[in-house]
């Protein structure tokens, strides 16, 4: 992998399990990067929904680096409070979901088109989700939310070319990680989760980093507008998973 020796990264959502695996990683090779949260224990203060937090955190950046090369929007929620079920949820904890995860990443893209790309090309890397393709019953807002950050990454890599701007856009789908967002998951489902899985186990969270890593060097130049499944083979299993011994 190419040295980020040079480059300044931002990552969102920073304090916590994907978030903190990537600033590790991108600072390991080389990045300075600025790691922001809702929580205290990081450089940057930001929540991801409030426009105001946006432009304070990247006009502090530029001031301090005079440049940003690498937005990674990595804050993200699962839960917004109550029943999560398509049934059952409720338009509060819809409209926080998609406030986080969806109007989150939207600001950050926007802040990026910004100042990126100058004085060399720049690299935006969201945090989608297999929800976002597999449907889930039991998150109905936060598939319909990945869903919308699998389109939105679309169209920034569009709006950025089309711009004529050397920024490039793309996503992960991370399957099942082992971070807080799924530590207190009741074991039954997690055992039913990891029968699904080719890779038989919940990824490390420095897995899913290094295909972020990947996106967001030099390295995927060529790559433009992808979502990038990091699951163990979640979404492509076998659909009929038995084989006859005779075959
Ligand atoms: N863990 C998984 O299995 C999994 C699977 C697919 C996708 N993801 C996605 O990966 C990303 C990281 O998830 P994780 O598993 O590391 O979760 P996590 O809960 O460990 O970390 C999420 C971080 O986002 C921060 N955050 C929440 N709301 C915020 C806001 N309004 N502003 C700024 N920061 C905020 C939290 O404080 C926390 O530090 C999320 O987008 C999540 O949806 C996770």
């Amino acid at each position: 992998m190419a040295s980020l020796s040079g480059k300044v990264a931002l990552v969102t959502g920073a304090a916590s399990g994907i978030g903190t695996a990537t600033a590790d990683l991108l600072e390991a090779t080389g990045a300075e990067v600025w790691r922001a949260d809702v929580v205290p224990s990081v450089d940057l203060r930001l929540d991801v929904t409030e426009a105001a937090h946006w432009s304070a955190a990247v006009d502090r950046i530029m001031e301090a680096s005079g440049r940003l090369d690498i937005l990674v929007n990595a804050a993200g929620i699962a839960a917004g409070g109550g029943p999560a079920s398509v049934e059952a949820v409720s338009i509060d904890h819809w409209r926080r979901v998609f406030a986080v995860n969806v109007e989150g990443t939207l600001l950050g893209c926007q802040q990026a088109l910004r100042v990126m790309g100058r004085p060399a090309p720049g690299s935006i890397v969201n945090i989608a989700s297999t929800a976002a393709t597999a449907p889930s019953q039991a998150l109905g807002a936060y598939g319909a939310s990945k869903a919308a950050v699998v389109q939105l990454t679309r169209s920034v890599a569009a709006a950025a070319a089309l711009a004529g701007l050397p920024i490039r856009c793309n996503c992960v789908q991370p399957g099942m990680a082992d971070t807080p967002m799924t530590a207190d998951m009741d074991p039954f489902y997690r055992q039913a989760w990891i029968a699904q899985i080719p890779a038989g186990r919940f990824a490390e969270p420095v897995e899913i980093a290094r295909a972020i890593l990947f996106l967001a060097s030099e390295e995927s130049a060529y790559v433009n507008g992808v979502s990038l499944p990091v699951d163990g083979g979640l979404l492509h299993r076998p659909v009929i998973a038995a084989s006859r011994s005779d075959s």
